[in-house]
C-alpha cells in the first residue's frame, strides 16, 4: 500500500530555491508530500512568496519580537506542530535552533548545507573549501541534532572545484545539484525508507555506512 502523503513543513531565511525545488519535485510526482506550512524568520524572504503563489500557509516570525532564542523557538515550534507536519525541513534556515526546540523533532527534521560536512560547518563554506585549496566542494543533507551542521549525514552532492572559481562560480554550479539533492533526500523520507537510530541514519532499516551520493540517476 502507498503509504499517505508526508505531511512536511519547510523553514527558510532567504529567496528559497531549494523550497521551489521541493515544490517542483511534489507537482512532478516525485515527491508524495503535501506542503503544512513554509515559515521564515524574515518577512521578506521569497520563500515565503513562493509558498504563497503555490497555495502552501505561511508564517513569518520576527525574532525580536521575543526575549531570547529559546522563547522565539517555543513558539516557532509549538506553530510548526500545530500545523501537524510531520517532518520540518530546513531549506536555507540561517538561524542556529535552540536544543529544547529540536528534541521532540529527532530524526524528522533535516537540513541542507552547502558543504561536504564534516567540512566547513557554519557559514562562508564556499569561501573557507577555496581557501583550504580544496579540489572538491559539494552540499550535504543531515538529520539536525543540536550541534551545528553537526547530525547524520544522510545525503553529499559533489562537483570539482575548478582553477578561477570564486566564491559565486561554486555557488552557481553547486545549487542545482542542491536542487536534485533535497528532494531526492526528502522523496526518501516520505517513502519511509530513512530513520535515525542510536547508531546513526538506516535505510530500510539498515545501517548507512556512508552517506549516499548524487548521481546522474539520483542517489546511490
Ligand atoms: C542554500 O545554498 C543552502 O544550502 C544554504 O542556503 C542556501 C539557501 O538558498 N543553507 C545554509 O547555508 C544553511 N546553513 P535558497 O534560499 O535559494 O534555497
Amino acid at each position: 500500500m502507498t503509504p499517505a502523503p508526508l505531511k512536511v513543513a519547510v523553514l527558510a531565511s532567504g529567496r528559497g530555491s531549494n523550497l521551489a525545488a521541493l515544490i517542483a519535485a511534489r507537482d512532478a510526482g516525485t515527491l508524495p508530500v503535501e506542503f503544512v506550512l513554509v515559515g521564515s524568520d524574515k518577512a521578506s524572504a521569497g520563500a515565503l512568496r513562493l509558498a504563497e503563489d503555490a497555495g502552501i500557509p505561511t508564517l513569518a516570525l520576527n525574532p525580536k519580537g521575543y526575549p531570547d532564542r529559546p522563547a522565539f523557538d517555543r513558539e516557532l515550534f509549538a506553530r510548526i506542530a500545530a500545523s501537524g507536519a510531520e517532518l520540518l525541513v530546513l531549506a536555507g534556515f540561517m538561524r542556529v535552533i535552540d536544543g529544547a526546540a529540536l528534541a521532540p523533532w529527532a530524526g524528522r527534521i533535516v537540513n541542507i548545507h552547502p558543504s561536504l560536512l564534516p567540512k566547513y560547518r557554519g557559514l562562508h563554506t564556499h569561501r573557507r573549501a577555496l581557501e583550504a585549496g580544496d579540489t572538491e566542494h559539494g552540499a550535504s543533507v543531515h538529520f539536525v541534532t543540536a550541534e551545528l551542521d553537526g547530525g547524520p549525514l544522510i545525503a553529499q552532492a559533489r562537483i570539482v572545484v575548478r582553477p578561477g572559481d570564486d566564491e559565486n562560480s561554486l555557488a552557481a554550479r553547486l545549487l542545482p545539484l542542491e536542487h536534485r539533492l533535497l528532494p531526492a533526500a526528502v522523496a526518501l523520507l516520505a517513502a519511509r525508507r530513512l530513520a535515525l537510530g542510536d547508531a546513526g541514519v538506516l535505510l530500510d532499516g539498515r545501517p548507512l555506512r556512508a552517506p549516499l551520493q548524487l548521481g546522474e540517476h539520483g542517489l546511490q
